[in-house]
């Protein structure tokens, strides 16, 4: 059955080359970048490549969460339902640390931008024939500071990001809780793939990207994923694993939604 599927940060890295792989299959497809020309040629390029012509995108700056609740109002415009989300917009060294509202720029756009995204547009998930959300985390994870996710305390850019991540993976196991009917599933899609955000961080990469799109891939359509909304994938051991400690309980968990619901609202 062909799917509507939207992954974000699909521009470049592991979510073009998901993007391209589902495409390949038929399904439709809405990609997301943050520069309209960048996003034209990648559309382009994947109607070509993948001989599909059912494939479109949305602009936003996720640094800007403005812009991201305009795009939601657009895919909820645009879009009679949603099967898969594919929260995979991320950065980790940027040139600018914080946005203009003052967030650490880590957790704005690894966190907070697709909170809210996913938040707005979850009537239209909700109508998806067996809707999945797939979160990308990371390895890289770290307890999460509520002043710095508030943006009071300047973190280093690992910091930002590691904490982002995990609280990425912790709102990701609140979400499959409180919405039984969606898969959710957290996801590290590998360690040091050889993308540009590891090539601008690291300098080197371990691993070749075709192992995260694999993974993007499995997860989003494999049959053998559908029941295991909640759980945490770890592709750099190829099973599901354990999310940090200090974020892997209900008290962490509580005060961290608490927190980030006071501050989008
Ligand atoms: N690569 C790894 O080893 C690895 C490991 C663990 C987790 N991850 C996660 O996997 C995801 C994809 O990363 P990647 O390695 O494929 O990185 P990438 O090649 O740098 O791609 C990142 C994507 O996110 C977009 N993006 C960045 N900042 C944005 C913003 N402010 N607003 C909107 N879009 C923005 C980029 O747009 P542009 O095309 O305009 O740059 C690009 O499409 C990230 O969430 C990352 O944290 C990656």
């Amino acid at each position: 059955m062909k799917k509507t599927i939207l992954i974000t940060g699909s521009t470049d890295g592991i979510g073009k080359l998901t993007a391209l792989k589902l495409a390949q299959d038929g399904h439709a497809i809405y990609l997301h970048g943050r520069n309209a020309e960048k996003l034209e040629s990648v559309i382009s390029e994947i109607k070509t490549a993948a001989d599909n012509e059912n494939i479109t995108g949305f602009v936003a700056d996720f640094s800007d969460l403005e812009a991201v609740k305009k795009m939601a109002q657009e895919v909820n415009q645009q879009l009679s339902k949603l099967d898969i989300l594919i929260n995979n917009a991320g950065v980790y060294k940027s040139r600018v640390a914080k946005t203009a509202d003052g967030y650490d720029i880590r957790f704005a756009v690894n966190y907070l931008a697709p909170y809210l995204m996913t938040k707005a547009i979850l009537p239209l998930i909700k109508k998806g024939d067996q809707p999945r959300i797939i979160n990308l985390s990371s390895a890289a994870q770290a307890p999460v500071s509520l002043e710095a996710l508030a943006g009071h305390q300047t973190i280093a850019d690992m910091e930002g990001y590691s904490q982002s991540k995990l609280a990425l993976a912790m709102w990701s196991i609140h979400l499959a809780e409180e919405h039984p009917d969606l898969t959710v599933i957290p996801v590290n899609p590998g360690s040091l793939l050889n993308t540009n955000m590891v090539q601008e961080g690291w300098g080197f990469h371990r691993s070749s990207a075709d192992k995260g799109r694999d993974i993007l891939y499995d997860l989003a359509v494999a049959e053998k994923f559908k029941n295991a909304s909640g759980r945490y994938f770890d592709n750099d051991i190829g099973d599901f694993g354990d999310i940090h400690s200090a974020g892997d309980n209900k008290e962490a968990i509580h005060a961290l939604i608490e927190k980030t619901d006071a501050l989008l609202n």
